[in-house]
Order: structure tokens, then sequence, then C-alpha cells
């Protein structure tokens, strides 16, 4: 037997040389941490289905975004729980609605950390869709053209508070056109889109829901969100929102789309975002407190490989563990 003349493992001998060698560097600087923001003050209320993952109030929430930010991080995510939801999300789009406050507070207290927002209605209708619901012989949906008007008048009242990126999560037809237009009418057109382009209707948004109080009280999101059997699709949504003037695309969730992670990077060469959602980050923390999986390998795989597949940025609830287990 001729001994093999490849020897790959002559690279990975040592930490150092497996360090050398690496391909794919996962960065304090590639990470945004999501944040929950309700009314009250002093308030860090758990969210039970994410561990270590809180609603907090606008000093609770400063507070947790100075320690992001002397972490490192670049950026915060913020979903904001109102104090009052209707029918049509009226404190999204408030001037003192409750992510407008906790904008102005952040960006007084920490200027230089990015402010992204999310720009959705779900957080605020009483029946938790994405948008104004219409009867369609009895049946209801959501209305795409008169949900366009209200996420302008949202993305601009968080332009108008302070927020560096808008990214809507809406999923309806020609917002970021809509969004874009509003932006730059008022003033903001130095503001950039970050779009959930490819947003399929995943079952790994159930823990968020629970965080942001904000399950669909009837129907799915199937009518507006991407089916999960669909890739080329994708493309097509994230060429409609380049088009129309996204900055930033994005595919979410992670890990089961990290084909469309890798081929939306390839074929558009944008600036890529990657959701690292609710569910796979509590998948994670509830086998590693069964003892089942070891948290940070586990965390920091499943990261690398959606950097690895081609996204320049990861929004993830672990961007702290990570930012400091990557420090060390
Ligand atoms: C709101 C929104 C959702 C998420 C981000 N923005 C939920 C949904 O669309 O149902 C999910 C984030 C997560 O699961 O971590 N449109
Ligand atoms: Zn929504």
């Amino acid at each position: 037997m001729p001994f093999p003349k490849t020897r790959l493992r002559r690279l990975r001998s040592s930490p150092a040389m497996r360090r050398m060698v690496r391909e794919t560097r996962l960065s304090v600087d590639q990470l945004i941490y999501p944040l929950f923001v309700r009314p009250g003050r002093n308030v860090r209320q758990p969210i039970k289905s994410m561990p270590g993952q809180f609603q907090l109030s606008v000093d609770t929430l400063v507070e947790e975004c100075k320690s992001a930010a002397e972490l490192g991080l670049p950026a915060v995510l913020l979903f904001g729980i109102p104090e009052r939801k209707d029918a049509v999300g009226s404190e999204a789009y408030a001037d003192n609605g409750i992510v407008q406050q906790a904008v102005r507070a952040i960006k007084e207290a920490l200027p230089d950390l990015l402010v992204i927002t999310d720009v959705c209605l779900c957080e605020y209708t009483d029946h938790g869709h994405c948008g104004v619901i219409v009867d369609r012989q009895g049946r209801k949906d959501v209305d795409n053209d008169a949900t366009l008007d209200l996420l302008v008048r949202e993305a601009v009242s968080h332009a108008k508070a302070g927020a560096d990126i808008i990214a809507p999560s809406d999923m309806m037809d020609g917002r970021v056109a809509a969004i874009r237009a509003g932006l730059d009418e008022n003033g903001f057109a130095n503001t950039p889109i970050m779009a959930y382009s490819a947003k399929y209707a995943s079952s790994y948004y159930g823990p968020f829901r629970d965080a942001a109080e904000s399950p669909p009280q009837f129907g799915d999101r199937k009518t507006y969100q991407m089916d999960i059997g669909n890739g080329d699709e994708a493309l097509r949504e994230v060429a409609a929102d380049i088009e129309e003037g996204a900055d930033i695309v994005m595919v979410k969730p992670a890990l089961n789309y990290l084909d469309l992670i890798w081929r939306i990077k390839q074929a558009f060469g944008m600036p890529t975002a990657a959701y690292h959602v609710s569910g796979e980050f509590s998948m994670i923390k509830a086998a590693a407190a069964n003892g089942w999986i070891d948290e940070k390998g586990a965390a920091l795989e499943a990261t690398t490989a959606i950097v690895r597949a081609g996204a320049d940025m990861v929004i993830t609830y672990y961007a702290k563990d990570l930012a400091s287990w990557l420090a060390k």
C-alpha cells in the first residue's frame, strides 16, 4: 500500500496551525444584537422561551446597549412591545412610541452604536399580523397596498427619532420602494435600508412571538412570508428589493437557508445579512440546558457556518456571548 500523497491532516496538527489556515473568521464586527423594548422603568422581564434574553424598559435597554458596545458590537436591532395594540398598529408610527423613545435614549447615551429598527406592524396590531386586514369574501388577508403607507410612516418616525438603519420585515410587495421614497422626502436620503428580503414562513419564529407578544390571532403568515420550499423565488425577492433601493439584503432564518445565503451573495454581491432566529437560538439553549450539547461550541459552529455560507452580518441573540468568547 503506498502512503497517501495528500495529507490534509498536516495542517490540522496544532491550534496555531489551525488558526493560521482557517478560512472563515467570525468577528465581533459582523454581529448584530436584537433587543426587545417595552414601556415601564427598571423592567428586566425574562423571556421564558429564550433563556438569557429579556424584555427591557428604555432605561435597562440603554444599560444593555452599553454592555453590548463595551464588548465591541457595532449594532443593535430593536423590536418594540407597545403599551396598547389596535387594528392598525398606531403605536408603530407614534412620535412617542416605545421604539422611538428607545432610539432617542440610545443615541443620546451611545452616539456611535448603530441602532437598527425593525419596521413591521405585527408587534403593534391586536390581530398580530404584519399589516392591515381586509375581508375577501369571508377570508381575511393582509392588504398589501394599504399597509405600505403605515410602514412608511413607521420608518420615517424611526428615522426622525435617530435610527441609523431601517429594517422592514413585513414582506409586503413594494415596501422598500415606498420606504425609500418616504425617507428621501423627509430628509433621510442617507439612511440605509436593510431589507428582510428572503423571509420564510418558518416554524423557527415561535420564541420570538412570545418575546414580542405578537403571535397572529388567526391564520398564519403564509400569504406574505415565503414558502419554505422555494429557492429561485428568494432570488427574485432580493432582486426586487435591490431594484427598489435596499442597501443590505437579508435571509431569514439562517441555518436552514444556507443555500440561499450562498446563492444570493454569489448572484448579487450585496452586503448580505442573515438572521439566526429565535428558534435557532432556543434549540441550542434547550439542548445545552439538558447537557446534550456544548453551548459555546454549537453557537460558534452555527454562526461560523452562516458566515462561511456568505453572510457579511449575522443577527443573533448570541451576539454578546460570541463577542466575549471571540475576545479570549
Ligand atoms: C416581525 C418579525 C419576526 C421576526 C423578526 N421580525 C416574526 C415573524 O415574522 O413572525 C422573527 C425573529 C426571530 O424569530 O428571532 N415581522
Ligand atoms: Zn411582522
